[in-house]
């Protein structure tokens, strides 16, 4: 594994189990360059397979989540080299949306402050989202003359309501993290000074939770979206057969002993007692 001094523009911070990831050009806003998206590619790749780490939390140092690509590093400077374009665009790609939107382990998006543009792929392709109150989003791109590119279209489309994503993406206002939360771009948000607390609080729970369950769970939600409901029937038997053999746990049958013959959990108002943790 990498270690975290050898990254120059991201920082890894693990925490029992939760592991931040951290986009870290601070004096630039955490501007993404072609550089952080190489690192990202290579931190990410690394820690979906490490027993250290149960839960992803994406977030920036200092002011900003990510204030979207690096107008300098990622746009001017590859206007002449289209190696050097198509090589950022793909590992841009790459992390922001092909790891992140299957990744194996639950993922959320923290907040911290500026999210702009490009900064809202990864922010849609994360599991789940908690913002700062007072973060600021916003679809800049009209302002800057051009549409909100990559898959950023597609991604509030998608995330966003249809008013929403029109209305944010053709006046480029910026909103903050308690409308992102109104909205459901975010999940919920919390004081700045929360942030951090409130987002170790939420992975805790995802880590108490069966890791193979959770694992399906997420990936059925988000394939049965572009279903319809015979084929959302089939796969999900499928699935839930094949979880039953995938779990390394045996949680079900553990949780069904726990119910019918203990009778020590009521499965409604909370998850059952795992024996071991895996990751
Ligand atoms: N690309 C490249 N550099 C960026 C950047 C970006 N997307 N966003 C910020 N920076 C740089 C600034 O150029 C500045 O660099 P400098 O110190 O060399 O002058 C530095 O980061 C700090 O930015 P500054 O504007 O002084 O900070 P701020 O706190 O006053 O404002 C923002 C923060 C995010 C509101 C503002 O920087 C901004 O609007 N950035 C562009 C956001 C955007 O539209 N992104 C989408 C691109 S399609």
């Amino acid at each position: 594994m990498n270690t975290p001094t050898a990254f120059t523009n991201i920082k890894l911070q693990r925490e029992d189990g939760v592991t931040f990831v951290v986009l870290n050009r601070p004096e630039k806003r955490n501007a993404m360059s072609p550089e952080l998206h190489r690192e990202m590619c290579e931190a990410l790749d690394e820690l979906e397979t490490e027993d250290e780490t149960k839960v992803v939390v994406l977030t920036g140092a200092g002011e900003a989540f990510s204030a979207g690509q690096d107008i300098k590093l990622y746009f001017r400077s590859t206007e002449e080299d289209a190696r050097g374009r198509a090589r950022a665009r793909r590992d841009s790609h790459h992390w922001r949306w092909e790891k992140l939107s299957k990744y194996a382990k639950p993922t959320i998006a923290m907040v911290n402050g500026f999210c702009f543009g490009g900064a809202f792929t990864p922010l849609c392709a994360c599991d789940f989202a908690i913002a700062a109150d007072d973060a600021t989003f916003g679809l800049s791109e009209v302002n800057w003359a051009i549409l909100p590119g990559g898959i950023v279209s597609w991604n509030v489309a998608q995330v966003m309501s249809f008013r929403d994503a029109m209305y944010y993406a053709c006046t480029g206002e910026t909103f903050d993290g308690k409308q992102a939360a109104a909205m459901k771009l975010v999940n919920f948000s919390v004081p700045r000074a929360e942030l951090r607390d409130a987002t170790v609080k939420f992975a805790r729970m995802l880590m108490k939770k069966n890791p193979a369950a959770l694992r399906y769970t997420k990936e059925c939600i988000r394939a049965v979206r572009n279903m319809d409901v015979q084929q959302a029937a089939d796969y999900l038997n499928a699935k839930s057969d094949a979880l039953r053999y995938r779990d390394p746990e045996k949680g079900r049958a553990e949780a069904t002993r726990q119910f019918l013959d203990e009778k020590s959990f009521k499965p409604g108002l909370g998850e059952y007692k795992r024996k071991k943790q895996v990751p």
